[in-house]
Formats: C-alpha cells, sequence, structure tokens
C-alpha cells in the first residue's frame, strides 16, 4: 500500500461530536444543517430501503463493474457502475469524457441504464418509486474490493451536506475517514450524507467486497424531513 495512505490511516478510529446546534424553526434548521453547520456527515434513516437485496443485485453484476478513477498508483479496487446517468460504463462526473468537451448540461441525456436494471429490479424500483430524491445526473454502484483503498481526496472545494453514501456493507475492517473529522460511523444498511468537500478516503482492509451506492440527486422534501428527524433525535438525547 502506498505511504500516504497508509499515513493517513495511522491515527485510531475516533467520530465527529456534533454540538452546538442552533435554535432555529424547523426550515431553516434544516438549511443550517446543509449548508452551514460544517458537519462532515450525517446519519438518515432511508425508510423501507432495500439493502439486502440491493447488496445481492450488485454482486451479481461484479465483473461488470468499471475501473473507476484510478489517481495513478494510489488507488486500488475501486469499481463502479451507474444505475442512473448518461451509460451504465460512464461512472465519471459527465464533463470529464472527451466526447462530451464543448457540451452544455442540457445536451446529455441521463436515464436509468438498461443493461443494470434488467439485472438489478428491486434496486431500480426502489430508486424510481421509493427513494427521496431525484435521479440528477448519476445513481451509482460503488465495489471496494477486499484490500482496496481509494487515495486521500476531496471532491470539491465548497462544505456542504451531499451527495447521499448508502452503505448495503461494511465489512469489519472497512474505513471511511475524513482528514481531521474523523471515520464515518457506517455500518451493514445505513446511509449518510457526506461533505466530500473534507479530504477523505476509504481502506477496504477486510477479505469481503464493500458495495456502496452513491445518489447526486436534488433533494426532494423528504430528504427534508429525514435530516430533520435525525437532529431531533439529537436535540432530545
Ligand atoms: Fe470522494
Amino acid at each position: 500500500m502506498h505511504n500516504d495512505i497508509e499515513k493517513f490511516f495511522e491515527e485510531p478510529t475516533w467520530t465527529f461530536e456534533y454540538n452546538n446546534i442552533p435554535d432555529l424553526p424547523k426550515e431553516e434548521l434544516i438549511d443550517w444543517v446543509i449548508t452551514q453547520s460544517g458537519w462532515p456527515y450525517l446519519k438518515i434513516e432511508l425508510p423501507n430501503c432495500p439493502y439486502e437485496e440491493m447488496l445481492e443485485e450488485a454482486l451479481s453484476m461484479y465483473d461488470a463493474f468499471q475501473t473507476h478513477r484510478t489517481y495513478g498508483d494510489n488507488t486500488k479496487g475501486w469499481r463502479s457502475i451507474c444505475i442512473y446517468g448518461e451509460a451504465w460504463n460512464r461512472t465519471e462526473y459527465w464533463e470529464t469524457y472527451e466526447d462530451n468537451k464543448g457540451k452544455q448540461l442540457e445536451d446529455i441525456k441521463f436515464d436509468w441504464c438498461p443493461e443494470v436494471i434488467e439485472h438489478c429490479p428491486i434496486t431500480y424500483k426502489y430508486f424510481k418509486d421509493t427513494y427521496p430524491e431525484n435521479p440528477g445526473q448519476r445513481i451509482r454502484f460503488m465495489l471496494l474490493e477486499p484490500g482496496g483503498y481509494i487515495e486521500p481526496h476531496n471532491d470539491r472545494t465548497e462544505h456542504y451536506l451531499g451527495p447521499i453514501n448508502i452503505s448495503l456493507n461494511m465489512p469489519e475492517g472497512c474505513i471511511f475517514r475524513m482528514k481531521d473529522k474523523g471515520d464515518v460511523p457506517m455500518t451493514d444498511h445505513s446511509a449518510f450524507l457526506v461533505d466530500i468537500g473534507n479530504i477523505h478516503s476509504v481502506w477496504n482492509n477486510s477479505k469481503e467486497p464493500r458495495v456502496h451506492i452513491i445518489s447526486h440527486g436534488g433533494f426532494k422534501p423528504e430528504v427534508r424531513e429525514l435530516i430533520y428527524e435525525t437532529v431531533q433525535k439529537m436535540l432530545d438525547k
């Protein structure tokens, strides 16, 4: 493993403490949490999410997963497939593709990927009918192979909560760490809004593949409700 990654995971695990939640009316509080709080992540409870079935469907496509963003030698075993997007194998941001140069967002067609939803009917139905976000540009299965790791990076410089990271499984030994913010306490069957403006890295130090879904959609009002539920639980403690 690359030295930088070993160093990143050198410190013992710790988790972020939520303090000083302001006394604001509901909608303002939700806005504050998303854009002002500086919180690195927030757990939400997704109602009726078929985690187990989605994991099975994803694993049934194991061989089709595409190598995703290799970052030179410093990322290993990170692979992806789009459930919704430009195409099943276009797992990167649309602007990074050579043949999209000069195009505008409205020139790109995003849709359910037939090659994937055919094999993943429960996943498709859940995201189409139940999931509390609009599909946006991409909904992707993200596979991190046993022993795989993702180089520490940030995906943007602004800080806010989003996208949603759905953990279909989190094998023991797999760590999702944010620089100076601690480890995201992901477990099997959990979902988090994550601020990927923080430097973060994942290391699957286990013998099992780790499969998550990342959704970059537009929040429906239901997501705001889920955020509020989580914050209420913190305040009730
Ligand atoms: Fe990232």
